[in-house]
């Protein structure tokens, strides 16, 4: 049976090479055409095993394999945002992965982010470190990449190791094993790395020879990388195109598609089922969306492919969803298929747990494993724009858990206009931004919470009757009191030194208005009830707060909220209770 071409992807930190090491694999200059050299949409070019072969030259042979792949697929994948769609069921649509790493800047966010993509999906993948010809006193040279390292100057080479054994270090830390791609001594353990240069060219054939290396070995594992039977494969993306109406450029990872063929593609809803009217397929070489280039009507697509199909009924279709072609009288079974598909990767609960949306299911299925890598609970994850409905089942956690009253968005927009008192919502355009704000959201949020906890406890306090300041002797008593340390509040029990409660605060006055707290330096009038100045208290008499022991004990689970003075309050008032009872407080 003949097998496909495999999927390759690049990936990586926004920025690192990933569009320009295709596009010198491709020999085009797509990269200048960009605006911002920014990659606005995913394209794919497929380069045949014997363009693989002209651009490695001997290298190829060295590594001793009987090359079967067809070609490769390559899909460019930006860095800033919705890569994540290029899902299949149950994995990477990509067979095998090049890793993009600035290799002046080492392993970035989005890197980190990749490679946990990457190993979620158990892709194969090996790493490009890349803007080689940017370490200071490169001299590039035409001849193979390891005899133009070794022409370098000793300094050169040592900057060059040290960068990589960074790479190597960190991702060891991650329990991955990597080495510089011809130092290794088993591909299946270790990852290669291979360092390149997107603008001279430098390390591009020897990556390919790894990566086709790495190819020939998945491809023999890989059982249904056929060209035969039924295709399926994964949207990329709707659009208009002129004189065609309504298109659909997907990604046909298996089987053939022909025109005429009846399709089925996955939906938030039912599956949409419709029929191939055409199918356009860019020449080899060529980027699929570059807008430039030539789309010619082909009578099939064979896996795997990037193709454009043009068919009616797919207004409602969005990316990253499955689609299949079907015989006709199987759509029924097709369309099962299908909704089973989706169901595996949305969520809706009536149990605990935050809310997170996104615009597709790849994009969907990536925030879920990572948050699911971080124990996060999630209630509902599902497809689109946010709505009432997902403000409203995340604001229904607030009162059992706050930590969980929120919406997460990965490249959807908040138009729900509503208010948010008791919700929060987080939306970007960059997955592990929403995450990394989640975290500190939650970090925040928790603190709130605990110091909310503590507020209506008895603080420590220790203050002193103002001599001459003495308004009223007794029912209440009412004096002038100097707050030396702590904070003291309506309905704080005072006690002397000798550990006895003699009575609580009652009102205070500051400058004749009511107050309810009175805090360290302040000078306040305190009334107090069921006390007589000159009997039980006098002028100049030290009065602390009477902690209640589980206060007390509390205080000792949230010490950070207080400060050195107050800690060294609250022993005070520990020792005078330990007085009568030992093991008050322990
Ligand atoms: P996004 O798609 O935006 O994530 O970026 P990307 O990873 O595809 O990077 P791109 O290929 O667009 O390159 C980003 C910038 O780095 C461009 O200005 C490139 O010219 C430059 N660049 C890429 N590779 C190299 C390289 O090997 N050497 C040098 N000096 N510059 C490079
Ligand atoms: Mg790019």
């Amino acid at each position: 049976m003949a097998k496909r071409s495999l999927i390759c992807t690049t990936m990586g930190h926004v920025d690192h090479g990933k569009s320009s090491i295709l596009d010198k694999i491709r020999g085009s200059a797509i990269v200048k055409g960009e605006a911002g050299a920014i990659t606005q949409a995913i394209g794919a070019s497929i380069i045949p095993l014997h363009i693989i072969e002209k651009v490695c030259g001997p290298l190829l042979k060295s590594l001793n394999m009987d090359f079967t792949i067809p070609g490769l697929l390559f899909i460019d994948t930006p860095g800033h945002a919705a890569f994540t769609n290029l899902r299949k069921r149950g994995g990477n649509l990509a067979d095998i992965a090049i890793l993009v790493i600035n290799i002046k800047e080492g392993i970035k966010p989005q890197t980190l982010e990749s490679i946990e993509i990457l190993r979620n999906y158990k892709t194969p993948f090996i790493i490009a470190a890349n803007k080689l010809d940017l370490l200071a006193g490169w001299q590039s040279k035409e001849t193979p990449l390891l005899q133009t390292i070794q022409s370098q100057q000793e300094n050169v080479q040592q900057e060059l190791d040290n960068l990589l054994y960074t790479i190597v270090g960190k991702l060891s830390e991650l329990g991955l094993e990597s080495e510089r791609f011809d130092r290794i001594q088993d591909y299946t353990k270790q990852i290669a790395i291979v360092p390149t240069s997107a603008h001279t060219g430098e390390g591009i054939p020897e990556l390919l020879m790894v990566i086709a290396g790495l190819a020939q070995k998945f491809l023999e594992k890989c059982l249904d990388c056929n060209v035969e039977g039924n295709a399926k494969g994964t949207v990329l993306e709707v659009k208009d195109v002129k004189g065609l109406g309504k298109c659909m450029d997907v990604i046909i990872y298996d089987g053939t598609l022909k025109k005429n063929d009846t399709i089925v593609i996955g939906s938030l809803t039912e599956p949409v089922v419709t029929k191939v009217r055409g199918l356009f397929e860019p020449a080899a070489l060529n980027e699929m969306m570059d807008k430039k280039s030539k789309f010619k009507p082909v009578p099939e697509a064979v896996a795997a492919t990037g193709v454009r199909i043009n068919a009616t009924n797919v207004e409602n279709v969005v990316a990253g969803m499955p689609i299949m072609s079907s015989s006709p009288d199987k759509v029924e079974e097709t369309k099962e298929q299908l909704i089973k598909e989706v169901d595996e990767v949305v969520i809706e609960t009536e149990g605990v747990g935050i809310v997170i949306k996104a615009d597709t299911l790849g994009s969907l299925e990536a925030m879920i494993n990572l948050l699911r890598e971080k124990e996060v609970p999630i209630k509902r994850a599902t497809i689109g724009n946010l709505t009432k409905k997902d403000i409203a089942d995340a604001e229904a956690n607030y009162e059992n858990d706050p930590l969980q009253s929120i919406v997460l968005g990965f490249n959807v927009e908040d138009e729900t206009g509503i208010c948010k008192d008791n919700v929060k919502v987080i939306t970007n355009k960059v997955i592990y931004k929403v995450i990394e704000d989640f975290e500190k959201w939650q970090e925040v949020t928790r603190k709130k919470l605990e110091a909310a906890q503590i507020d209506h406890l008895t603080r420590p306090a220790k203050i002193e009757i103002m001599k001459g300041y003495v308004f009223r002797q007794s029912n209440p008593a009412v004096c002038g009191v100097d707050v030396l340390e702590g904070t003291i509040k309506i309905g704080t029990p005072l006690m002397k030194k000798d550990g006895k409660t003699l009575t609580e605060v009652k009102a205070m006055q500051k400058e004749q208005e009511n107050i309810d707290k009175a805090q360290r330096n302040e000078q306040v009038a305190v009334s107090m009830e069921g006390v007589t100045i000159g009997r039980q208290l006098n002028e100049g008499d030290i009065l602390y707060s009477s902690i209640p022991e589980e206060d007390f004990i509390k205080f000792k689970e949230f010490k950070r909220f207080l400060t050195k003075e107050e800690i060294e309050i609250l022993k005070e008032i520990a020792e005078i209770k330990r007085k009568d009872n030992p093991v008050w407080g322990v």
